[in-house]
């Protein structure tokens, strides 16, 4: 029976991780260096964003293939060293399996272009309609869905960039070739995988969206539940200690109970979106809106229940290399940096699913405040910087809104120390690293007892030691207060008490029932559990009964 209730898994980025070949770019002997520091942090497996072969034009989720390292990154002795080193350390490695397409670059894609009709059916490629694309999707990169190919009169399906080709999943030859890529990484020694994009896989119907974007004839499908069995049962489901994660785009807490119940052999956990788009105006992300708190305690409370009831397993989150930073987010990086930074930890580790903690959330690393075009990198931040300037939007709100939402927020490189890019690299980084690094940096945490990365690792270390932690039950609490987010957690007679001031303004709250706890854990001088408790700005608590 495997056990993952007691994990933590940390996301690397390695492009953005840390460079030791002198070219500006992150690669796996960086990750290999900085082993000892994951160990400090005490995390338990290592989620890395794809290295394979690829012509980065998504920054390797545009696989061309699906074996190789690529060149930028390392070399299979490397990744074999970087695996064995990790096992040393009792740390596991998650690969990032980008299964919903390809690369255009990728051989199958090749032969299909070349119209070898075996490779052809790997792919989408449909007959338009007078001279229109096949349907009126859109691309959730920008602009329409469908690629034209001139020598066969058809286009191809894109859900992403028009580098990115939807692979057929209909085609049974496409779900053995992905078999077969998960059983070779098994056999190296990989014990856990995060499937992109995993429930858009299947498309239903190719039909017109007139209510929307096209989401709903391919997102949450039945079929994807048959593939993931069928992977499950011919690849990851064989070995007792792997633990799969599928990243769902616009899903329902419905769907999640079934991707993720132990019964239905399909994933261990699912990362969902919803809670990360309570700051978008009218459910468009590029937009400018104050977080809605509210809704987000409300998301907060109908998955944590809704996934229990369901007997579901949520991933947590609040960072990754898709979102922006989330102290700069909902928490505040300036007056506050370091008590927002902590709270917001304390409110996601301590609910129930498995916490994942994006590369340098650790040390309350910030959104980037890019001002110039020239400092972007992401496909879909450059695309979207041109189709708002279409809409008539002057530059600077253009800039307000990339320096909110661009993924490009998540990817400067990690901050190290306060040497040169960081002590991310001896060379001009690939993406300019962001001035805070001076304060905001790992040296520095390491060496402050009560730096936001101690914290981190007391949260890590208090879910070990505690069921509760790991297993109880969630209970909502103060579900009216406009500024806490309250919540204990029951497992037989041990209670757990969370309470996180979500704003720089103090409050006072008033508990019922607060006879026999102990204070585990605040961001703050403690404070003994009192029936009218004020808390202070952005305070949080853990408290703790048996
Ligand atoms: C989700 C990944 O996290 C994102 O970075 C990527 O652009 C898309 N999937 C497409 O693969």
């Amino acid at each position: 029976m495997k056990n993952f209730k007691d994990k933590v898994i940390y996301q690397i980025y390695p492009k953005s991780f840390n460079d030791t070949n002198h070219d500006g770019i992150g690669d796996l002997n960086g990750v290999t260096e900085k082993l000892d520091y994951l160990k400090k942090l005490g995390v338990d497996m290592l989620w890395l964003t794809p290295f394979f072969v690829s012509p980065q034009n998504d920054n390797g989720y545009d696989v061309a293939n699906y074996y190789e390292i690529d060149p930028i990154y390392g070399t299979l002795d490397d990744l074999q060293r970087l695996i064995k080193e990790a096992k040393k350390r009792e740390i596991g490695l998650m690969f990032d399996m980008v299964f919903n397409h390809t690369s255009t670059h990728h051989e199958w894609f090749k032969k299909a272009m070349a119209g070898d009709p075996y490779y052809k059916d790997f792919y989408f490629f449909k007959k338009g309609q007078n001279h229109q694309p096949p349907t009126n999707w859109e691309s959730k990169f920008g602009g329409n869905a469908w690629e034209y190919v001139e020598a066969f009169d058809e286009y191809y399906l894109h859900l992403y960039d028009v580098t990115q080709a939807d692979l057929n999943w209909e085609n049974p030859n496409v779900v053995k070739e992905m078999t077969r890529i998960l059983n070779y990484w098994l056999e190296m020694g990989i014990t856990g995988f995060r499937f992109d994009v995993i429930n858009v896989i299947s498309k239903e119907s190719f039909e017109d969206d007139f209510e929307g974007v096209g989401k709903r004839f391919y997102t949450d499908c039945k079929k994807v539940n048959d593939y993931l069995r069928e992977l499950n049962e011919h690849s990851f489901g064989r070995c007792d200690d792997t633990i799969t994660v599928g990243e769902m785009s616009a899903t329902t807490i419905k769907n999640c109970v079934r991707y993720s119940k132990p019964e239905n052999h399909e994933l261990d956990m699912t990362f969902n979106f919803h809670h990360l788009k309570v700051d978008y105006l009218n459910k468009e992300k590029w937009t400018l809106m104050p977080f809605d708190f509210m809704e987000l305690k409300q998301l907060f409370n109908d998955w944590q229940i809704g996934m229990q009831e369901g007997g579901g397993w949520n991933a947590l989150f609040w960072c990754c290399h898709d979102q922006p930073r989330i102290v700069s987010r909902f928490g505040n990086d300036k007056e506050y940096h370091r008590e927002s930074a902590k709270m917001l930890a304390t409110a996601l580790h301590m609910m129930r699913g498995t916490p994942y903690i994006y590369q340098g959330e650790e040390l309350g690393m910030t959104n980037a405040y890019f001002t110039d075009l020239k400092q972007y990198r992401d496909i879909e931040s450059i695309n979207h910087f041109h189709i708002l300037k279409n809409k008539g939007l002057k530059d600077e709100e253009i800039y307000a809104i990339l320096q909110s939402k661009s993924r490009d927020n998540a990817r400067t490189p990690m901050q190290w120390d306060n040497t040169l890019n960081a002590g991310f690299s001896d060379q001009p980084p690939w993406m300019e690293v962001n001035p805070n690094y001076l304060h905001i940096n790992a040296a520095a945490a390491l060496q402050d007892n009560d730096s936001i990365f101690y914290h981190y690792a007391k949260l890590i270390q208090l879910r070990k030691q505690y069921p509760v932690i790991q297993e109880g039950l969630y209970e909502p609490l103060l579900e009216d207060s406009k500024q806490v987010f309250a919540y204990l957690r029951r497992l037989e007679s041990e209670t757990l008490l969370v309470i996180n001031n979500f704003y720089a303004k103090e409050v006072t709250i008033h508990l019922d029932d607060i006879e026999g706890y102990q204070l585990l854990l605040s961001n703050y001088p403690s404070q003994s559990l009192k029936k009218e408790l004020t808390l202070r700005p952005y305070e949080s608590c853990v408290y703790y009964r048996k």
